[in-house]
């Protein structure tokens, strides 16, 4: 797999003044120590007011204000942990437990629906985490169909097409909280009496969608292409099951696909890192593939080895206090996915050649643009 510059260029320093899209100049920083200390410091802002991307922002943004009540990834304590605080015992890992079998019906629904050959974007990587945010979300039944072609489109590649996919979701997530889901983490929210309105609950859906469902569907898809490029590691996945934990912990580490500027923040004064004086005001971005093959945490960083001991310490989930909330949940999603995917179809294989597999480097989320597969 052929992994974009983003991946592979590693400056000499921990962190690096750099210039931005727009020219406004701010730091990246590299080095994995550094990255953590950024991400747990709260002298580092992540408010969207304050915010400036370093990379082109693919999809337009909104305009440089305060993020919208519920859109807690844009916002500082104490609001963003006000908002944690009502989702956190939804994500633990043991509430997550509840809803793995219904995981793992999906996975198989689609991949008894899966012709041969296939396409594992758009055939299962895609659908499976948009069926499953159907579930969290309490989207009803009749409505999946709906929510499922809408969050393929949102996830394709053209800026414009897809936009317009969010705006209309939007829209449905709305008045999805209007109508008052059944189930799910709204409904949670609404029945233990947590006092969110209902633009906040709205804002809270949007953010889980837009933050769950392009991540997992390529973190799925992207997987099993790094699997089947080293079988002698797929193999011992096969062989020993019980690697499934590490192996998704090293998956993580190794595609890194949210390589363009998340995560970003702002100094909200001078700040000395690794011997740099950051000033109030500049920005600073986190490179997550860079920092995830710091070679002082994890030797030999560009070889996968699903058996890696140091594979927990990666960054693909961010850290401190905007870990990625969805984190338990994405990593059951990719264990399922993976797990029945062999399982079912263990002869299975690229329909191209390797390096004719189409990548999308310049997307935020890094990912394949198809995977064709077959198995017979
Ligand atoms: C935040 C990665 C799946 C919900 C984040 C962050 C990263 C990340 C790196 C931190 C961004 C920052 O510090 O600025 C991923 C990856 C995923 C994934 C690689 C898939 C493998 C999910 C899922 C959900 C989710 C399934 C929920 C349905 C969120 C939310 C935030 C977040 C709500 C914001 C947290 C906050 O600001 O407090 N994610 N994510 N993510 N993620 Fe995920």
């Amino acid at each position: 797999m052929d992994f974009p510059q983003t991946f592979t260029s590693r400056p000499e320093l921990p962190i690096t003044r750099v210039a931005s899209y727009d020219g406004h100049p701010g730091w990246l920083v590299t080095r994995h120590a550094t990255a953590r200390q950024v991400l747990t410091d709260p002298r580092f802002s992540a408010r969207q007011e304050l915010r400036r991307p370093i990379f082109k922002p693919v999809r337009l943004n909104g305009p440089r204000e305060p993020a919208a009540p519920g859109w807690f990834s844009a916002m500082d304590a104490p609001e963003h942990t006000r908002y944690r605080r009502h989702l956190h015992t939804w994500f633990t890992a043991r509430n997550l437990r509840k809803l793995e079998p219904r995981v793992t019906e999906i996975a198989r629904e689609l991949l008894d629906a899966m012709d041969d050959p296939a396409d594992l974007v758009r055939d299962y990587a895609l659908p499976l985490p948009s069926r499953v945010i159907c579930e969290i979300l309490g989207v009803p039944y009749a409505d999946h169909e709906y929510f499922e072609a809408e969050t393929a489109i949102v996830a394709a590649y053209e800026p414009e097409t897809a936009s317009a996919a969010m705006i209309r979701l939007t829209a449905y997530i709305r008045e999805l909280v209007e109508r008052g889901p059944k189930d799910g983490v709204l409904a949670e929210l609404i029945e233990n009496g947590s006092g969110l309105t209902h633009e906040e609950l709205a804002n809270i859906g949007l953010g889980l969608l837009t933050a769950g469902h392009e991540t997992t569907a390529h973190m799925i898809s992207l997987g099993v292409l790094a699997l089947l490029e080293h079988p002698d590691q797929l193999a011992r996945l096969a062989a020993d099951p019980e690697l499934m934990g590490t192996a998704v912990e090293e998956l993580l580490r190794y595609l890194s696909i949210l390589h363009l500027g998340a995560p970003n923040r702002v100094a909200l004064e001078d700040v000395e890192l690794d011997g740099v004086l950051v000033r109030a005001g500049e920005t600073v971005t986190v490179s997550l593939p860079v920092a995830n093959r710091d070679p002082e945490v994890f030797p030999d960083p560009e070889r996968l080895d699903l058996a890696r001991p140091e594979a927990r310490e990666n960054l693909g989930f961010g850290h401190g206090a905007h870990l990625c909330l969805g984190h338990n949940l994405a990593r059951m999603e990719m264990a399922v996915a993976y797990r029945e995917l062999f399982a079912r179809r263990p002869a299975l294989r690229l329909a191209v050649p390797s390096d004719q597999v189409v990548l999308r480097p310049d997307a935020v989320v890094f990912g394949a643009i198809s995977l064709p597969v077959t198995w017979g």
